[in-house]
């Protein structure tokens, strides 16, 4: 049976005419033409024109790093706008419901709050794993989209595979799985499923291992209808020229980002290693991530004192089952020497 990827979109949207921005019209072809059409200011810099507003060039790049077509490819503005757009598109507002397994990345009950969409959450086990029956149960005709984030933030850990799967296969909605941390983690993508199931979206970031939060990059891999039309609503130039040319040259950098992780996979053991013998950290959760999450005596006072000490770690004790946590994330080993001896040395 063929897919029929409108279901799952916001009636209203499917018949909106989208914005046609200048270089869209117009989209050239190699020849110089003289650009009198989008009232931009003619005198030359790094960036007087608007840029690509599909982004061909990165796409036909990171498409092919990432081994899938690039009608499978939606770039955003960090994943936070992805994560935005999905919950805009698929949910009807007052009406529709986002499932979340708190505790988890704080922006999607956010982003389902600001488009006045409800939130269901379904906690994680003691183990902070995914509660599959529970989440299956909890499901139901509003529930339109699942966000699960593996690694997890601010817990640090993978979900396990198959439970995602068990998800995906028995959901009535879209599974969001974000992926911003897999470079840190054991586990392959799960991009490789998205030719089994439909209903499965993947994102990933280039915020994290890839060094580049400041850009603003994410990467959004699903089924090529959504992704087509993604494309018709979002904001026409969502990905800004300095962006697209810093991520071109960091896709040529693999090798040194591969480094980089490497380093930082062996800071966090030596870090895991170091809180074992902090007499006021009661445990360290293990991590698949370039953080630690650790539970300890009073977090708001040793978050105070590591504040006096120059050190600015997040206090996400206000998460459900995070009481007395603090989430701290892997520096250079300069900085995480002056981590270790300033928590050696707190009494
Ligand atoms: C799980 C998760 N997803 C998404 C993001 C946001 O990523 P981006 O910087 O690409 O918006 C974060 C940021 O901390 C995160 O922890």
């Amino acid at each position: 049976m063929k897919f029929d990827y409108k279901k799952y979109i916001r009636r209203q949207l499917l018949t909106l005419t989208p914005y046609q921005s200048a270089r869209e019209e117009f989209e050239g072809d190699g020849r110089s033409m003289i650009l009198l059409d989008a009232n931009e200011n003619p005198f030359s810099s790094e960036v007087n024109r608007y840029p690509d507003p599909m982004q061909k060039k990165l796409k036909k790049e990171i498409a092919k790093w990432k081994w899938v077509g690039e009608d499978q490819l939606y770039l955003s503005n960090g994943s936070d706008e992805f994560i935005s757009n999905v919950i805009m598109s698929c949910c009807e507002p007052g009406e529709d419901s986002i499932m979340i397994v708190p505790p988890t990345f704080g922006m999607y009950k956010v982003s389902a709050k600001t488009f006045g969409v409800d939130v269901q959450e379904v906690p994680l086990t003691d183990a902070f794993q995914l509660d599959v029956d529970s989440i299956l149960k909890t499901a139901d005709q509003r529930s339109k989209v699942i966000f699960i984030p593996t690694p997890n933030n601010p817990t640090a850990n993978n979900f396990d595979l198959n439970s995602i799967e068990q998800i995906i296969r028995g959901f009535p909605g879209l599974v969001v799985v974000d992926e911003a941390y897999v470079e840190f983690c054991g586990n392959p993508s799960v991009i490789s499923w998205l030719s089994n199931y439909n209903n499965l979206m993947v994102c990933q970031t280039f915020s994290k291992a890839q060094g580049m939060a400041g850009a603003r990059l994410g990467m959004a891999f699903a089924h090529s209808d959504f992704i087509s039309f993604f494309n018709r609503i979002k904001s026409p130039y969502n990905i800004n020229s300095l962006t697209i040319n810093a991520v071109l040259k960091r896709l040529k950098e693999q090798d040194k980002v591969e480094e980089q992780v490497k380093l930082v996979l062996k800071e966090r053991r030596r870090l895991e290693n170091a809180f074992s013998s902090i007499p006021f950290i009661e445990e360290c959760y293990p991590s698949d991530a370039n953080f630690l999450l650790v539970r300890l005596d009073d977090s708001s006072h040793r978050h105070q004192q590591l504040l006096e000490n120059g050190i600015v770690v997040r206090n996400p004790s206000k998460n459900l089952n995070c009481e007395n946590t603090l989430r701290i994330s892997v520096g250079l080993p300069e900085e995480n020497n002056h981590l270790i001896e300033v928590l050696s040395n707190l009494s």
